[in-house]
This record gives C-alpha cells, structure tokens and sequence, in this order.
C-alpha cells in the first residue's frame, strides 16, 4: 500500500504573495500527517529501539526515521545519508544489520541459556509476501551463527491471506529453540536474535533485533546481582567516536530487566 499522494488544493501564485496569505498553507502543510510506511517489527522479546548512539552513527536523518515508523524498511534509509551534514557513518551504523540501531541504544538484554525455549512475536502491519528467517546474528560479522531458527522460503507475509485473516499464525508467533552459542555469544553485543524478512514485490527488507548473552546452564545468581554501573557506563562508551571494543563488553553485569522465557 503506498500513501496516497496529496495535491496543493490552491494554485500554486504566479506572484510572491503576502506571507500573511502563505500562512494557512504552511500551517495546512505542518498538521497533515506523515505518510505512514510501516509493514513490520518484532515486538517479543523487546527489541532494540534507536537512540542517541544510533544517531551517532547512521545521523540524525535517519534515526529520525526510524523512530518516526519502526516498522519501516532498510532501502528506504541510505538515502537520508546523504542529506548534507546527517552525520552518517557507513561502517558505524552498519545499515544491513539491525537496520543500524545500535546495541549500544538496548538497555534490555535477553539472559538466554542453551536449549531453552523462547518465545517470538512478530507484528506485521502491512503485508508483502516473500521469505523470511530469524537467525542469531555474530554482530562483528554480520554472518548467521549456525543454521537459522526459522526459516520461510517463500510466502512469508503473504497479502491475500493477509487481508482474508488467513495468515498462518506461524508467521507472527512461533517458538525457538536456542543452540548452543555460549562461545560466540557469551558477552552482550557479540551476538544478536535478528527477525529478517524481505518482501519480494515491494523489494524491502525488514530487520529487528534482540539482545542476549548466553550463559552456561546453572549460572544464574552471578547475574542477578551484578551492578547496573558498567551497563551506565557501557552505554557511553557505547556513544564515543572509538566506539567499544570486546573489552568494553565483558560479561555483562546489570541486573538484567528482562525475565527468562520459559
Ligand atoms: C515500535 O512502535 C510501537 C508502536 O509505536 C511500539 O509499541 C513498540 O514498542 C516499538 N518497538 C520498537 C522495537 O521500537
Ligand atoms: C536470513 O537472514 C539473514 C539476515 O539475518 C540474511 O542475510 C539471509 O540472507 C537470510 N537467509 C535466507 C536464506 O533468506
Ligand atoms: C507453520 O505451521 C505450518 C502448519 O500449521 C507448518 O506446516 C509450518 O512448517 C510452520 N512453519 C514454521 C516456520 O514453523
Ligand atoms: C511455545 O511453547 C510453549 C511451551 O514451551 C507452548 O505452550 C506454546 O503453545 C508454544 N507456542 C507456539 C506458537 O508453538
């Protein structure tokens, strides 16, 4: 569904007018709403929202856009780069994974062990039937660890079942079954759960990612009590120019707002 264009419903003047006679077109133009975009996110476990490091890195354009529909699609955005002085930095904000949000935004990392179970939801808001896959992402690399979790070759998000109420409900809700990742994946930010589906008409790719450490079976009490302080202070190192390093992002030590899934 594309928005729907809008046409100026005065003629556009000949001669400058008054900008008394401008005013109630400029105020027309500020009150209509953006056009809405939005086709999909992950909204189970919470996924990583942009914020001021995201802003540092893929500028202000585009952080903008994103936090205006997060739903939206990555190939819209390399454009909004390059508005004059957007601050983008190509290898920093790293648009194809996590469509640029940053790690260092997520405040709300998943503590996940091998071979639990996690629930995923995903909210589509408009359809574009292709393939999709959720995936644990090493992050350095941008490369799947492993096999993918889930994966749809084809009729993923499917519009004609969408519209009749026929998606099969798979496609938004589904259970994973985590690998055993504890060794690329043992510190917060090596590693994330990326939801990625690419809408084969539409030519779009949607992306959301969620934040996990893997800890070994049995480790549970360390983590309960370990300091919010070096997540503080991750989360600026997170938003200077050298960036973090692994070192920054030793085991992590807050105590982690989310629950286990079961
Ligand atoms: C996306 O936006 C919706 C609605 O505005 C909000 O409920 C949801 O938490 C947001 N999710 C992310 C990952 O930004
Ligand atoms: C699965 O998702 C990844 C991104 O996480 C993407 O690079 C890859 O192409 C997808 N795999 C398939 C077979 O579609
Ligand atoms: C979704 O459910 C259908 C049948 O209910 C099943 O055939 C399919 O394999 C499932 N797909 C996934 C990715 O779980
Ligand atoms: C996911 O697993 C839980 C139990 O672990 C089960 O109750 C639930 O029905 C499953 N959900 C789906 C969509 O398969």
């Amino acid at each position: 569904m594309r928005p729907t264009p809008f046409f100026l419903p005065v003629p556009l003047p000949h001669t400058t007018p008054s900008p008394l006679l401008l005013l109630p077109l400029l105020l027309t133009l500020t009150l209509l709403p953006t056009p809405s975009q939005a086709h999909g996110y992950l909204s189970h476990p919470p996924a990583r929202a942009a914020g001021p490091a995201t802003s540092l890195a893929c500028g202000k354009p585009i952080t903008d856009a994103i936090q205006r529909d997060n739903t939206s699609h990555i190939e819209g955005l390399p454009e909004l780069a390059l508005a004059a002085d957007s601050g983008f930095d190509a290898s920093a904000c790293n648009l194809w994974l996590c469509r640029g949000i940053q790690f260092a935004d997520n405040n709300n990392i998943q503590v996940w062990r091998a071979g639990q179970t996690v629930g995923v939801k995903v909210k589509i808001t408009i359809p574009h039937d292709g393939s999709a896959n959720v995936s644990i992402v090493d992050a350095a690399r941008n490369e799947v660890v492993g096999d993918m979790l889930v994966f749809w070759e084809a009729g993923y998000a499917n519009e004609r079942e969408f519209f009749a109420g026929s998606l099969p409900v798979n496609n938004t809700e589904f259970n994973i079954t985590l690998p055993d990742v504890g060794a690329r994946c043992g510190r917060a930010g090596d590693c994330v759960l990326q939801w990625w589906w690419y809408g084969k008409g539409a030519r779009q790719t949607y992306e959301s990612c969620v934040d996990f450490v893997m800890v070994p079976a049995g480790d549970k009490a360390g983590l309960d009590t370990r300091a919010e302080g070096q997540f503080g202070w991750r989360r600026w190192v997170g938003l200077l120019p050298w960036r973090r390093t692994r070192a920054d992002e030793e085991r992590p030590r807050k105590a982690f707002s989310s629950r286990l899934d079961r």
